[in-house]
């Protein structure tokens, strides 16, 4: 692990392991940004499930943030990154993207990899930031619109541990 993300953060934003006690905050947040968003059941499920990671970002005791990985052999799916609408802008996702990354590393990841929504242009522009690049289309995956198919190669290597202390640097 890089220097630079030894603790590194948001100013006043801990981030930290998402716990069976923060789905309900965080469950608020998932309706209040997707139109069809996951069950409480289905974050619980992830959160027993094996291969996952799963972290909250926290400031004044309030869940502003969240996100998840998979990881299966050596790729890593990003499942979920999501921010509070009155809490975004200010790096939280950038950080959460972070700790994912690093944890797809530690987890035995060589590549990282979404689905997003086309016109998701926020979350298209972070995932470029960490090297993504569109590959492919998944046709009506969200039912209403296509999924762009996002992968970055070689995130064990040294070139990539560059990318993201430099990443952390902009925090
Ligand atoms: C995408 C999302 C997680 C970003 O969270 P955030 O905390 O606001 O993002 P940050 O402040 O950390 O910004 C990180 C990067 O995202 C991109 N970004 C964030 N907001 C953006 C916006 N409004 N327009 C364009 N790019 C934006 C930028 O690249 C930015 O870094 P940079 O300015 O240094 O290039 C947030 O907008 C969100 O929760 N969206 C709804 C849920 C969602 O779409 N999740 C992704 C599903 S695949």
């Amino acid at each position: 692990m890089g220097s630079g993300s030894v603790m590194k953060t948001v100013k006043g934003v801990e981030i930290r392991p998402f716990v069976v006690g923060d789905i309900e905050r965080v469950h608020e947040i998932e309706t209040a940004v997707y139109p069809t968003p996951w069950s409480t059941r289905v974050f619980q499920d992830e959160l027993s499930a094996p291969g996952r990671t799963y972290l909250v970002g926290e400031s004044d005791g309030r869940v502003i943030g969240f996100g998840g990985l998979m990881v299966i052999s050596d790729e890593a799916h990003i499942t979920t990154v999501a921010v509070d609408p009155d809490a975004r802008g200010a790096g939280v996702g950038k950080c959460l993207m972070l700790r994912l990354a690093e944890a797809a590393i530690d987890m035995g990841g060589s590549s990282l990899t979404l689905e997003v929504r086309v016109s998701n242009e926020a979350a298209r522009r972070l995932y470029g930031r960490f090297g993504m690049a569109p590959v492919g289309l998944r046709k009506r995956y969200y039912g209403d619109e296509d999924a762009l198919i996002m992968w970055v190669h070689d995130i064990d290597g040294e070139d990539y541990r560059e990318r993201l202390d430099e990443l952390w640097g902009e925090l």
